[in-house]
Parts: structure tokens; sequence; C-alpha cells
């Protein structure tokens, strides 16, 4: 229903209007043009209006805004009726019909081919290649088509004049598999006549003005349609179409559809075949009648692949068969011979044309269908057969013409009347008849057996002797004297717009038409001399051979006769509307705004004619006949339940019935409705616009409304996102820690059994969130990793260590070599492998030493350099206890030179280098200034590192006071009694020893330089 435009363009459907008058009609169909829009809808009848200008609504856009919709959710489109013809196709498995009608000019074949893309467009999603194929040739042979079936008339430059159904097939996924064209009644007379201004078919312009000067010279032609008969005619006359343009498309789409290039030469073969046919000319002398222009001749059997001794006797003598069987030449006179060369031409091109359908069918036939296999295969057949037609001289094809589309329009009326009958009485609702202006009455005035006019003409074509045009129209007025809708002179002498013998009028349903019975018997027997046919039929190609299969018959065989054009033509109209009625018609109906092919001019009168005469006024009585609308009841809610408060936003009802009830009775317009089994009738267009209207007041509320659920709807969803990305962080926290310590325990599961407690294992790298307890972890477990070793340390060798943790702590860090390596033996006086020749006499002196009790322990004891006040350096020995410091001289039994109490001392200071130099500091401002010595267990390695190890243990850890430790890097002070002295060092080459030296502010220690 198309509810989406707004009233500024009038009412999308007529069926919306508020009174059924031409008046509004029309007023509304001008609206709609006017501002663009071309389409209306009628229920679901589409009524187009040729907008003559190239319109932006066909595009991939619009495609995708219609695929798959509804007919009511968008404006009324093409597209609409496509969809709904290709939805119910696919989804109901229905077989269903686009019938396209309208005069002619009114734009049916564009609309076909809008309907064709759309299809085209919207299948195959999936891009198989069978089916992209059958696609491009079904798109591809519309071109063909109208390149040698249309033709400029004056009332369109590009006029259908053939009329075509196009069957398309699908499988069971919706994608066309194949197709099948059926075509009805070419207007061959057009080959060698037209009307003042008009043109012969396309292809023979494109073929004169497209084609390369060599291909011409090949078919004996020069590019100037004025130089041919059947062509000159239209040879000036002004197109919108470009010939040479239009030849390549059409040479290029014969090669995309799958012609050979065999078939495609053959085609314009028989296209030059015509056009040189057409110059022939005739000439008689004496009786005898020649051919006055030999040299077309000759081309003609060059093109024909014919024998050039046989062209011109079939165009010269016909073959007859005498009574006794005989079979006799019969010569031609000149105006036989003339006749029978332009019905050869017209066969030709009719053949010509029927054979390319036919080949297009052959390639897109359905190959290999197993219903089994393939599913149902449905058809949608879409129908473009030329408009009805009234010309000032209205001859046998405007009769075939004007009585298909009374057909046509028969069935129309048939298919909506019944549809909308079927409608009401599956619905159950009381159904009222309408009067329609029903035309069966015309149809069977043309087609009835016996009395209608077809029946006629056949009658006297039959006739042997001299039935004459005239004759015929005698009998005509005879048998049809009392028929309402058959007019002419004879029967109505007062009407001066008829000629005695001449003319005759039909009262169409679209109006009165006078046909001219002139060459109505000709067109209707539509004479063929045999001698053509198998002329043709002998031709050396065997392309020309296929078109004329009846050539095969000798001329005892083809005494019967044939059955007539109209006869022909008749049947096969049969054949389509029986083709149509069994399917899903869908319309749409076209109209042509005004003659001058004009974009802005909507011609009231010429629009009022076709609206009367298309029957869609009463199209629109009959769809409101009862009902303006129906809906199902589940559609009908949705689309309105947010104006009722027991509906919005869901019902609680037992069905959807009574909620569309109570729509309907708070609107208070239950008098205008019927409820149906599955839909709501709605009997005026108003009701629906109330609703319509406080639907839309209701719209921008709901879509806050909507907006606002959403909204909250998405903030909910982000917030329970963003708590499952916390939560899943947690628990990958959780997993990271516990991953660690299950790392951690892995590692260091064994490290007690193991010899070094796990220290050379490597830590794994903690995560982020434990790197704090990670360092105290480690701290602990390097504590415990010491005790574990400190454990293993036997108590002898105690004192060793804890004195090397001392010194550790006091020197390591300024001092580079402190003796760590080396097992320290504290008293090296008394060690025999230290000092072999003196420590027997020094244990002799020690032992007296501990007689007088004056120690518990010797802290360090060793051989020194030793400086005193008077600048005199000797050696000596050191001897420290936990009680005193002794200065011993070694050469004298060791005899005690100086005897301090360790409680005297204040500090140590050792320089940073490598030189063994200590400065024990007294509080007596009279320090003692010495050199270690190494014995012969040590001979060059450090043993200031154990003496002040030695010394900081014993007061930090025994005495429990604090031992300051000096390291200085250059010079380091000192007092000897009471007076500051410098003591700095400095290494030489030359010497052996290390001794002290006077210096003006106090000493040098001289060291050797290893
Ligand atoms: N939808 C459209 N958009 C633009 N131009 C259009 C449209 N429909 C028709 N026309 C124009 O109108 C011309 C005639 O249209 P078309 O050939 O479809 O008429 P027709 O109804 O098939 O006539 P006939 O019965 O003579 O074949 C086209 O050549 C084109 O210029
Ligand atoms: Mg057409």
């Amino acid at each position: 229903m198309a509810e989406l435009e707004s009233l500024e363009f009038g009412k999308s459907d007529f069926i919306l209007l508020d009174e059924v008058t031409m008046e509004q009609f029309m007023e509304n169909l001008k609206l709609r043009f006017e501002k663009g829009r071309i389409y209306t809808f009628i229920g679901e009848v589409v009524v187009s209006v040729n907008p003559y200008r190239q319109m932006d609504i066909y595009g991939t856009d619009t495609i995708d805004a219609y695929r798959g919709r509804e007919l009511y959710e968008n404006p009324p489109h093409l597209y609409s009726v496509s969809d709904a013809a290709y939805k119910a196709m696919k989804r109901r498995a229905k077989d269903t019909c686009i019938v396209i009608s309208g005069e002619s000019g009114a734009g049916k074949t564009e609309a076909s081919k809008y309907i064709m893309q759309y299809i085209a467009a919207i299948t195959n999603p999936s891009m198989r290649e069978e089916v992209e194929r059958v696609k491009n040739v079904l798109l591809k042979s519309n071109c063909v088509l109208e390149a040698f079936g249309n033709a400029k008339t004056n009332r369109n430059d590009n006029s259908s004049r053939f009329g075509k159904y196009m069957d398309v097939n699908f499988n069971f996924n919706g994608d066309p598999t194949g197709g099948h064209i059926n075509n009805y009644l070419l207007e061959k007379s057009r080959v060698i006549q037209q009307q003042p201004g008009e043109r012969n078919f396309h292809s023979f312009y494109q073929l004169l003005r497209g084609d390369s000067e060599e291909v011409l010279r090949s078919l004996h032609l020069q590019n100037d349609p004025a130089l041919y008969t059947y062509t000159r005619e239209g040879a000036a006359a002004t197109t919108s179409n470009n010939d040479c343009l239009s030849h390549k498309a059409v040479r290029h789409a014969l090669q995309v559809i799958g012609f050979t290039e065999k078939e495609i030469s053959s085609i314009y073969e028989t296209l030059a075949t015509i056009l040189l046919l057409g110059n022939l000319q005739f000439e008689s002398e004496a009786e005898s009648v020649f051919v006055s222009t030999p040299e077309f001749l000759v081309h003609i059997s060059a093109l024909t692949h014919t024998d050039p001794g046989s062209l011109r006797t079939s165009l010269l003598c016909r073959t007859v068969a005498t009574g006794g069987g005989d079979v006799i030449q019969k010569e031609h006179s000149e105006q036989e011979a003339s006749f029978g060369r332009d019905a050869f031409a017209k066969a030709l091109y009719e053949r010509l044309f029927a054979w390319i359908v036919g080949r297009i069918n052959s390639i897109i036939e359905v190959k290999n269908y197993n219903p089994v296999l393939h599913g149902k295969n449905t058809v949608i057949g879409v129908l473009d057969i030329y408009g009805f037609e009234i010309f000032e001289n209205n001859s046998f094809e405007q009769f075939c013409i004007n009585y298909c589309n009374e057909k046509l329009q028969h069935l129309f009326i048939e298919l909506i009347l019944q549809q909308e009958q079927e409608e009401y009485e599956r619905e159950g609702i009381v159904w009222e008849h309408i009067d329609y202006c029903d035309n069966q009455i015309i149809v069977d005035l043309v087609e009835q057996q016996h009395r209608g006019i077809i029946s006629i003409l056949d009658e006297a074509c039959l006739n042997v002797g001299q039935v004459t045009d005239t004759i015929c129209l005698q009998s005509m007025d005879n048998k049809l004297s009392q028929h309402p809708h058959y007019m002419s002179r004879q029967l109505n002498p007062s009407d001066k717009s008829l000629e005695f013998q001449k003319h005759f009028r039909i009262q169409h349903y679209a109006g009165e038409v006078t046909y001219s019975i002139e060459g109505f018997l000709d067109k209707n027997k539509d004479p063929l001399f045999q001698d053509f046919k198998r002329l043709m039929f002998n031709s050396s190609n065997a392309v020309l051979q296929q078109m004329w299969p009846d050539g095969q018959m000798s001329i005892t065989e083809v005494t019967k006769r044939p059955q007539t054009a109209a006869t022909l033509f008749k049947n096969s109209i049969i054949a389509l509307v029986d083709k149509l009625a069994c399917k899903e018609p869908y319309y749409v109906r076209c109209i042509k705004p005004n003659e001058l092919k004009s974009s802005v001019i909507f011609d009231d009168a010429r629009c009022r004619h076709q609206v009367a005469y298309l029957g869609l006024l009463e199209n629109v009585m009959v769809r409101r006949a009862g009902f303006a609308y129906r809906q199902p009841y589940e559609r009908f809610l949705q689309r309105y339940k947010m104006t009722c408060e027991y509906t919005w936003p869901n019902h609680l009802m037992s069905n959807d019935r009574e909620a569309v009830k109570a729509i309907v009775s708070q609107h208070g317009f239950d008098q205008d409705v019927e409820y149906g089994r599955t839909k709501l009738f709605v009997r005026s267009p108003r009701s629906l616009f109330s609703l319509e209207q406080e639907r839309n007041q209701l719209i921008p509320i709901l879509v806050l409304f909507l907006q606002k659920v959403w909204r909250g709807a998405l903030a909910r969803m982000r917030c329970r996102r963003m708590r499952a990305i916390y939560s899943i962080m947690r628990c990958y926290k959780r997993y990271k820690v516990k991953a660690h310590f299950w790392e951690v325990e892995r590692r260091f599961a064994n490290v007690r059994s193991m010899s070094d407690y796990g220290r050379s294992l490597e830590w794994p790298q903690p995560p982020a969130a434990l790197s704090r307890f990670h360092k105290i972890t480690v701290i602990l477990y390097k504590r415990w990793w010491a005790r574990q070793v400190v454990k293993n340390i036997p108590p002898s060798d105690m004192q060793e260590v804890r004195s090397k943790v001392a010194a550790f702590s006091a020197l390591s860090k300024e001092r580079k070599d402190w003796g760590i390596p080396r097992a320290w033996e504290r008293d090296y006086l008394s060690n025999t492998r230290d000092s072999p020749q003196t420590c027997s006499g020094y244990i002799q002196f020690y032992k007296e030493l501990k007689n007088k009790n004056e120690f518990n322990q010797v802290l360090f004891s060793a051989f020194c350099r030793k400086v005193n006040r008077f600048n005199k350096s000797s050696d000596r020995a050191l001897l420290l206890t936990d009680k005193y410091i002794y200065k011993l001289e070694p050469k004298r039994h060791f005899k005690i030179l100086k005897r301090v109490p360790l409680d005297m001392l204040t500090g140590v200071s050792v320089t940073s280098g490598a030189d063994q130099m200590v400065v024990l500091h007294s509080f007596s401002q009279d320090d003692f200034l010495l050199c270690l010595q190494g014995g012969l267990l040590s001979p060059n390695q450090d043993r200031v590192g154990e003496l002040v190890g030695s010394l900081v243990h014993h007061f930090t850890r025994v005495r429990k006071v604090p031992f300051p430790v000096n390291v200085c890097s250059s010079s380091v002070q000192l007092h000897m009694r009471g007076k500051p002295k410098t003591v700095t060092v400095e290494t030489r080459p030359s010497i052996n020893m290390a001794d002290f030296k006077k210096t003006k502010d106090g000493f040098i220690l001289v060291c050797p330089a290893n």
C-alpha cells in the first residue's frame, strides 16, 4: 500500500481516493506524474505513466530497497510487482505472470526490461556460472529481438512489431535455469511497405549504417538505406536510435547468446537478400515477363546459396498441380511476379525472425531437468505485446492486434473479478455483484465459430474463384448486422465517416476503430508460392535450409489449404490466454501521457481515454466494491497495534482477530469493516486513513521509546561485557598467580636434596601483582639457603666464617682483595707451615703468655714491618689476643716490645689498594702503623682482610661495641704520640720488600710492583 509516500505526491494507491470518480482519478494521476511519481497502485496492479525521460529509480539501491519487501512497504514501482511475482513463485511455488498492457508507446517494452533486470539482479546470489549464463542470454536476447522485431512508427521510435511472451524457469532455489520465448504475429507487411514517416525494422538500418564497407561489399550492399526500395521510406526518418552503435551491440549479443559465426553471417545474408529483392524489377514484353535487373538476381542467388536458374524460375513461374495429378509450370504476369517477390521477402523476414527466436529458445531451454532431483520447476512469464492501435488507415494487422488486446482485457476483467470473488468466498464475506464492462461480446464478434469476423474471412479465403475484399465485407455486413459492436456504411448509410464497400467499424473496449477491408483477404491467405519454399530448402546453406523445412514437400502434398493467418493468430492468442489464465497474474497498466514524447505534457483527454478503456476506474471500483483494503489479521495488528492500549505492545486476547477487533472498536469504525476468516476487510479508505494518521503521530514517540529501550539494551550489553571482561581478568590473574606458585613449587620442590640447595635454579618471572612478594620470597629463600649452608659448617670453622662475614661487610665494597678465597689460619706465628723456623720459639713464648693468663684466644698473629716515631723501620711480629695487642721482637725470642690493652683500640684504617698496610688507632693517639708480611702459606696474598675481619667480629659480636673500619683511597691519617702523620702508598718495581720511608709529614710505604 505504500503508505510511506506522503500525501504531497497524491495517493499512491487509487483505492485510497475519497471518491472513485474520473475527476479524482485523473487529478491524482496527473499530480503524481508532475511530481515524477510515474507508478501508482490499484491494489496489486501497477499503473505506469511513460515519463519520456530517464528516471533515477532503477539503480541497485532501489533494487535493494524492494528486494524481499512487501507490496505496501515501499512506494509503488515495477519492482514491487516483480518482487511480489517472484515471492509468490518462490514461497508458494506458484507459476506467476506479469502482463504489461497499454497502447503503443506507453512503455510496455521498457517496463518488461526493468522487470527482467530486477529478476536478474535479485537471483543467483551465489553467482553460479550456469545461472549467470542463462541470465545473460535472457537479458541479451532483448537486444536482438528488438533489432529484428521493432521499428520506428509514428507513435513510437522503438515500437514492438511483434508480441512477446517470455517464460523464465526457476529451480527450487529461485534461480533462473532457463526460459522460453513465444513470439506472436510479426507485422511482416512492414518489410515491404511502411506508412509515411515510419521505418522498416531496425535491423535493416543497423546493417546498412553500422557494418563495415567490407562486409557490406561482401553482401553486395551499399551503406545508404535510400538506395533500397524497402528502406527508402524510413531512410530520412529521424529517430532516437543510434543504428551504428545498436548494430555493434546486436552482433555482440548474438555472439554472447551463442550464435555461430556461420549463423550470424546467414542472418545478415538474409537481410541483404531481402533488400536486393526489393530492388529487383520485372518487365514484360510480348506476354513474357523477365527480370530487368539481372545483376541483383546473381547477387541474391549467391547470398541464398541457390542456383541462379532456379531462383529466376521461382520468381517468374509457379508450379501447379493439375487435376489429373500432373505438374506444370505457369508463368507469372508482371504483377504476379512482383507480388510473389514481395511475399517472398516478407516470408524470408518472418522465417528469419522465427528462426532467431527458435535458436535462442534452444539455447536457453531448461536442459537435463529432473523433477525428482531438481524439485518443482516454476515459471514467471512476462508478456509484452503490442498495444491497442488506432491509425488513420487500420488494416488486417491492427485488426489482429486489437483482437489480441481485447482478449487480454477480457482476461484481466475475468481474473481480477474472479480473484476478488474467490477471496470474498474464501473469507466468508457476503459479496455483492458489481457491474463492469465485460467485453466478451466483442471477443465473440471476432472469434466466434461460423459467425465471427475471422470465420467469415476464412470462409471467403476458402472460396475458389474471385471473392474480393468487397464481397467479404458484404458477407460480414449480412451476418453481423445485428451486432451492437459492429458497424459499416451499408448498415448505417448516414454515417459519412465510413466508406461504402471499404470500411467496417468495431466498437472495441478501447474505442471505435474503423478498418479498411482492402488487403484483408490477401493478408489472411498469406500466399507464398511453394516454389520459393522449395528453392530455399534446396539452398546449400544449412541455416537457410533449416528455416524452410516445408520446402521439402512435393507440390502434390501441399494442395491442402494451410490455416489462414487470422486463424493461426487466433489460436496462438487463445493458447497464450490459456497459459496466462493458469498462472497467478500481476498487471502493469501503461499509460502514454501525450503524443509528442514529451516529459512534461499530461494530455488530459488522451489519458482520460486510456484510463477509461483500460478499465482502470472499474478496477478501482471492483477493488473497493466492498472493501478498499484487506489485510491478514496478523499483519494488520503488526501495523496498527500501537494505536490501541489493549494491543500495545502485545495483546493478551485469545487470538489476533480479537485483538484486531479491539483496535477497530477503539477507533469506532466497527460498521465499516467485515471480519473474514484470516483477513480484515475495511470498506472505506477514510477509516484506514484515520488509523494511518494516528500511527504516524505515534511513530515518533515509538521511535523515541525504541531508541530508549535500545540504548538501555546497548548499555546493559556493554555493562555485561565489561563485567565479563573483569571476571575473565580476575580469573586470569588468579591463574597467573597460581601458575607462578605451581612453577616455583615445581622448580624448588627438591632443593633440600640438591647439593647447592637450589642456588643454581632460575626463578620464574613473577606476574606484576607478585613482584613485591617475589622479592620477599627470594630473600626468604636466600636466608633459608644461607641457613642450610651455615648449618653444615663445623663449629671449628665458625670463627673463620664469622670473621669473613665481618670483613665482607667492612671491606667488600671498597677493597678489591681481602683474602676471601683463602683459608684463614689466624695465628700465623704458631703455624709450622707458614713460619717453620720461628714457630717453635713462638709457641714457647705463647705458652708462657697463656700460663700468665694473659688471653683466652688469639685473634691474629703475623710478621710485619713496622715504623716508629723515630722513623725507624724494622721487622716485628704482631700478636692480637682478646685482651692485648703485642708488638714482639722475633729475633729476641719474641720479646714483648709493647703491650696495649685491646680496649685501647678505637678503629682500624687500611687502604683500598693491594698493599698490606694497617693502622690500628688507639685512644692514646699513639697508633700502630705496620705492613703485614706473608709467610710461606700465602706469600703474596692479602692478610689485611683477615686482620680486619677478626677485629670487627671480636668487637661487634663478643664485646658488642662498634669497631670503625676506615678504608682510605689515597693517604691514611694517624697519630704517633699525639702527633698527626700521613702515610701514603707507592709501588716500585725495583724493590722486593715493602718498607716505610720518612716523608715531610709522615711516611710513605713503598711496595713492590707485583
Ligand atoms: N520508464 C521509462 N523511463 C524512461 N523512458 C521511458 C520509460 N518507459 C518508456 N519510455 C520511453 O518511451 C518509449 C516507448 O516505450 P516502449 O517502447 O516501451 O513502448 P511500448 O509500450 O512497448 O510501445 P509499443 O507497443 O509500440 O511497442 C521508449 O523508447 C522510451 O524512450
Ligand atoms: Mg514495445
